[in-house]
């Protein structure tokens, strides 16, 4: 067969790209290993930025977002027991949405309109400097599908950026001693708003999804086993981590789900290999504390859109040529600002009595400053494109 763009991958930058490039009249194919009941299972982000939103009300896929969605004026940060709210509002006058990735995956799915083949067995990317074409196995069928380009939206793991000569590509990256272990329980949320607690026995989070659904994380070991924690041992490692009042209030029940993500920062350059260009968690990884993973691949997708976009409209190739360096200088501050979340509210193992105590005079810093504070703000609710 033969089509415009093949995208490798249905998590959430295939599928906007896919919707992106379906309004515009742009034929595209989506390649997905998973079944589309297994995308749909992973539980992942929870945090929109404004330009997130925005962008799916450009997909026209805002409704079911503003119905559900929890707008998130402020957050509250605490370190060692000493709590702050920011109200991002009145710093900077921008919010944050709540609503999880698994919704905005669940939208994108239902309005598809374009193809999608799930459970494609063995995605391999050929001649990409040249006349591309992708090649996969469905039910023990070899099939091909020539195109004009290829988005590689196949997440970290995927086989895009594996299919990039190493010779062609640098990569930046930081692995974090320590992973995230997550439930997910049908309970309502401890707070209003979400808490990000700097405790001496690690980190701790306290998000949600919706008025009765919560998501937990506590900071663990990177070497920890998820077998290692039964549901009431996480309970009461999370309380030990909060506030007593706000521990004291929080509603506990069976995890829905239970996982561990290791934190790493990660960084592929540059973004385009002739007809092949990355997106998302194929081109970068953001440690989850700025809620940023989701959010950048979304940014990511929208300016290569717009690039294929101009391309097929007006036969311009600007949009495209500016890609990689456009999305690359966005996806270092969103790198910088994950980097530093992770380093004042995390337990550094290697940190020493100094580095405590810098991580303090971080906090102290950001709680008596209003420029820090916008700071944070600013970056929290999403630099412009
Ligand atoms: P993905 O969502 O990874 O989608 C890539 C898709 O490509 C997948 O569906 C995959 O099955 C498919 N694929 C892979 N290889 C192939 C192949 N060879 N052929 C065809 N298809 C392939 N961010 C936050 O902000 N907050 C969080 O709490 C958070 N938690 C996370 C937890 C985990 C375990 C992980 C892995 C990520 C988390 N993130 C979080 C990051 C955020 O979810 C990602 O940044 C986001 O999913 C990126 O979307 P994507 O579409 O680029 O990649
Ligand atoms: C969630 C994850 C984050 O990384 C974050 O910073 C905030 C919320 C979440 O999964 O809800």
């Amino acid at each position: 067969m033969r089509t415009k763009v093949v995208i490798v991958g249905a998590g959430p930058a295939g599928l906007m790209l896919g919707r992106l490039l379906d309004l515009a009249g742009i034929d595209n194919l989506i390649l997905e290993r998973k079944s589309a009941e297994y995308v749909l299972g992973r539980i992942r982000a929870g945090v929109l930025e404004q330009g997130s939103v925005d962008l799916m009300d450009r997909a026209l896929l805002g409704e079911r977002l503003h119905k559900e969605g929890l707008v998130h004026d402020g957050t509250v940060l605490s370190f060692d027991g000493d709590s702050h709210r920011l109200d991002f509002t009145a710093l900077v006058g921008r919010h944050v949405t709540v609503y999880g990735q698994t919704e905005v995956t669940r939208d994108l799915m239902a309005a598809r309109q374009g193809q999608t083949i799930y459970e494609a067995e063995d995605v391999a990317l050929h001649d990409f400097d040249g006349k591309p074409y992708v090649t996969w196995r469905k039910d023990g069928i070899t099939q091909r599908a020539d195109c004009d380009y290829i988005a590689g939206c196949d997440g970290y793991h995927g086989v895009s950026r594996a299919s990039v000569p190493a010779a062609a590509l640098t990569t930046f990256e930081r692995l974090y001693p320590f992973g995230w272990l997550g439930v997910l329980v049908d309970k309502p949320p401890v707070s209003d708003e979400l808490i990000y607690a700097h405790h001496a026995r690690g980190f701790a989070l306290c998000s949600q999804r919706s008025p009765t659904r919560s998501r937990y994380y506590v900071q663990v070991d990177a070497a920890e086993k998820l077998e290692n924690w039964s549901d009431d041992q996480f309970w009461d490692e999370l309380r030990r981590r909060l506030d007593p009042a706000i521990a004291e209030s929080l509603q506990t029940g069976p995890a829905l789900e239970k996982s561990i993500a290791p934190l790493r920062s990660f960084v592929a350059e540059p973004l385009r290999f002739g007809r092949l260009f990355l997106a998302g968690d194929a081109a970068h990884i953001v440690p989850p504390t700025g809620a940023k993973g989701l959010n950048l691949a979304m940014s990511d997708v929208a300016m290569l859109a717009d690039g294929l976009i101009e391309f097929y409209s007006e036969g311009s190739p600007a949009g495209l040529d500016a890609y990689s360096t456009r999305a690359l200088a966005r996806i270092w501050k969103a790198e910088r600002f994950s980097w530093w979340m992770t380093s004042l509210l995390h337990v550094f193992p290697d940190a020493g009595a100094f580095g405590r105590r810098i991580q303090r005079a971080e906090f102290d810093y950001l709680v008596g400053s209003r420029a820090a504070q916008q700071s944070l703000a600013e970056n929290y609710t999403g630099l412009p494109q």
